[in-house]
């Protein structure tokens, strides 16, 4: 029983492979480039960048060709269903709750406006985005105020997705943290077979494909690090 259940789990993960994979990646790398621009390894900071933005480039086209509870129409709600879910309506989806639905979606698009903003800027000294001399002054200006400040609005809102993970997980007993990690979790079981996780190899592929050629097109940035 438990061993066919288990094999059911399995087939049926909330979170598939390449979704967990994004996750724990963006986990490591976002501190990763906040540090390294910290200590103005800018070297180390361009990589953790390019890597941040093709793996968010790459979870926007998995929300649409991804598993059944990866995709954006499996937790984006319109106003009245999230409106029913606040006032104590339950979720439709076994995945991200009404809410945790637009804030991850909102994750991702700050994600992806601070690692685009990044290629247009700046430190002035040692390092620019590789289309930084594309840009005109008042485009790189606003890049500089859009890295600043959307990296503020992304400290602000992982706190609080820290902050709602933990009070499901301890005040409401739900297993949400194992099944980030290993697919699945009592109670957190999928409600159809994952995809193919190499589906993504060829999403990869392309959006690599496509910021290099993107870079290689543009100015070398100017690099006078030592
Ligand atoms: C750099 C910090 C973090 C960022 C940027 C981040 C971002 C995200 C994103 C974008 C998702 C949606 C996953 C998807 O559908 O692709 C998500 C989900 C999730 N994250 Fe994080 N996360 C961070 C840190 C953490 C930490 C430290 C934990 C564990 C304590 C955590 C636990 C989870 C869980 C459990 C979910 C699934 C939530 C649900 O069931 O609806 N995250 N996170
Ligand atoms: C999601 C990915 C990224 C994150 C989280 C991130 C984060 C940061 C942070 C926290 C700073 C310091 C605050 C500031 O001065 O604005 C910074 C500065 C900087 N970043 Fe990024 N960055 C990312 C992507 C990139 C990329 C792809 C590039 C270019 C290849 C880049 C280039 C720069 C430059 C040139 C600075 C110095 C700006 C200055 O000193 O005014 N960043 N980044």
């Amino acid at each position: 029983m438990n061993s066919l259940s288990g094999e059911v789990t399995q087939r049926r993960p909330l979170w598939d492979i390449p979704t967990r994979v994004f996750h724990w990646s963006v986990v490591c790398l976002l501190p990763l480039a906040w540090w390294s621009a910290d200590q103005q390894r800018f070297e180390v900071h361009q990589w953790a960048g390019y890597t941040l933005l093709v793996l968010v480039l790459s979870r926007f086209v998995w929300g649409i060709v991804g598993s059944r509870h990866s995709r954006f129409t499996d937790f984006l709600v319109g106003p009245a269903e999230a409106k029913r879910y606040i006032q104590g309506g339950g979720a439709r989806s076994q995945g991200h709750n009404p809410l945790g639905g637009w804030s991850v979606m909102l994750l991702l698009t700050l994600l992806l406006a601070q690692a685009v903003s990044g290629l247009f800027n700046s430190d002035d000294i040692l390092f620019s985005g590789p289309l930084y001399y594309w840009a005109n002054s008042d485009v790189q200006s606003a890049m500089g105020v859009v890295h600043e400040v959307v990296f503020n609005a992304l400290l602000a809102l992982v706190g609080l997705h820290v902050c709602a993970v933990c009070f499901y997980q301890l005040h409401r007993r739900e297993k949400l943290i194992q099944a980030m990690i290993t697919g699945s979790a009592p109670g957190k079981e999928g409600l159809a077979p994952a995809v193919s996780k190499w589906r993504l190899l060829p999403i990869l592929i392309l959006v690599s494909a496509g910021l290099w050629l993107l870079i290689a097109q543009a100015p070398a940035p100017v690099y006078l690090g030592f």
